[in-house]
């Protein structure tokens, strides 16, 4: 948090999507992309403004179209027991939306600690990132409880979900030198709610098969944890390519993910692989320093948006 307002955290999941919903470990970063948010009383109404996202709605009254959005901000107010104040909510964010770098729990994550601030209601750490995490069963069906941990406390961490979040293991990741990665975007919205539900099809017809696929990502998940903690990012790119495999097994990527991953490893990339929900979104991939700017710029020239950020 500044003084300017309060922040939720965008991510990168490095290894484990899809498999974290089943109970297996994954790995996720902050990126230094965020939301802010502001609050301000004012009488009466409850107003929502997103300048970014063409987002200005009134909570007070009741909604024509039902949005998720609106129900989220809703659940804030009410379980910081704020239903009857009026206010004013200012959202800025610097993540795009449905690229699969978690804007919807970095959104709920900045606008409860701004409307507790405001109001100075006492919450903790935890509780944010709970209530961040019933927000995103209303945006997402069934998370695992990563993005909203992320959003909260903004660090590289080692996650598994248990049955009840408030025991989900989560340990810190650190690693000896900043690892770069290149950010490549689809330019198409991934809807976690749709590829999560096709794995979930998927794995009723035949657990066995994908409950195997599920543990194979884990064990990559665990090494992954040691090589970042020995800053091995040749093992770690390698643990990447795999995992990319292994989601291409479950059927979440598309063709400009696959043609993203293939630049990036035609450029000189270690490693390479969908991240988030899939089914568009956007990709990562690690490198040498001094291979992220080709990286890059050959995917720019393939069309897509990219930005360089680093693990550390
Ligand atoms: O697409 P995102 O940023 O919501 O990432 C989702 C990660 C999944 O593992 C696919 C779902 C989850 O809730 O963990």
């Amino acid at each position: 948090a500044d003084a300017a307002g309060d922040i939720g955290y965008g991510k990168i999941i490095l290894l484990g999507e899809h498999s974290v919903v089943y109970g297996r470990h994954a790995i996720a970063a902050p990126i230094p992309l965020h939301i802010r948010a502001e609050v301000k009383p004012q009488p009466e109404h409850t107003d929502l403004m997103i300048p970014r996202w063409g987002v200005e709605m009134r909570l007070s009254e009741p909604e024509r179209s039902v949005s998720s959005l609106h129900a989220s901000i809703t659940l804030i107010a009410e379980r910081l027991d704020l239903a009857d104040r009026g206010m004013r909510i200012d959202v800025f964010p610097h993540i795009p939306r449905a690229n699969g770098l978690g804007a919807s729990a970095a959104l709920a994550v900045a606008v409860i600690r701004a409307m507790a601030r405001c109001f100075e209601v006492d919450i903790s750490e935890r509780e944010i990132s709970n209530l961040a995490f019933d927000c995103e069963k209303i945006a997402h069906g069934t998370p695992s409880g990563i993005d909203n941990t992320l959003a909260t406390f903004g660090r590289p961490i080692l996650f598994r979900k248990e049955n009840a979040l408030a025991r989900a293991e989560i340990r810190d990741l650190s690693t000896p030198a900043p690892i770069p990665v290149v950010i490549g975007l689809s330019g198409v919205a991934t809807l976690t709610m749709q590829t999560v539900g096709s794995v979930r099809a998927a794995w009723e017809k035949n657990p066995a098969r994908y409950e195997s696929i599920f543990s194979q990502i884990d064990a990559l998940a665990l090494a992954g944890a040691d090589a970042l903690k020995k800053g091995d990012i040749a093992e770690l790119g390698e643990l990447m390519n795999i995992d990319h495999g292994l989601l291409n097994a479950l059927q979440v990527s598309s063709r400009e993910i696959e043609e993203l991953v293939e630049i990036a490893r035609q450029n000189g990339a270690l490693g390479a692989k969908l991240t988030g929900g899939g089914g568009g979104g956007a990709m990562i991939a690690i490198a040498e320093p001094e291979r992220t700017q080709p990286i890059a710029s050959a995917m720019r020239s393939a069309g897509y948006n990219t930005f360089i950020t680093e693990i550390r």
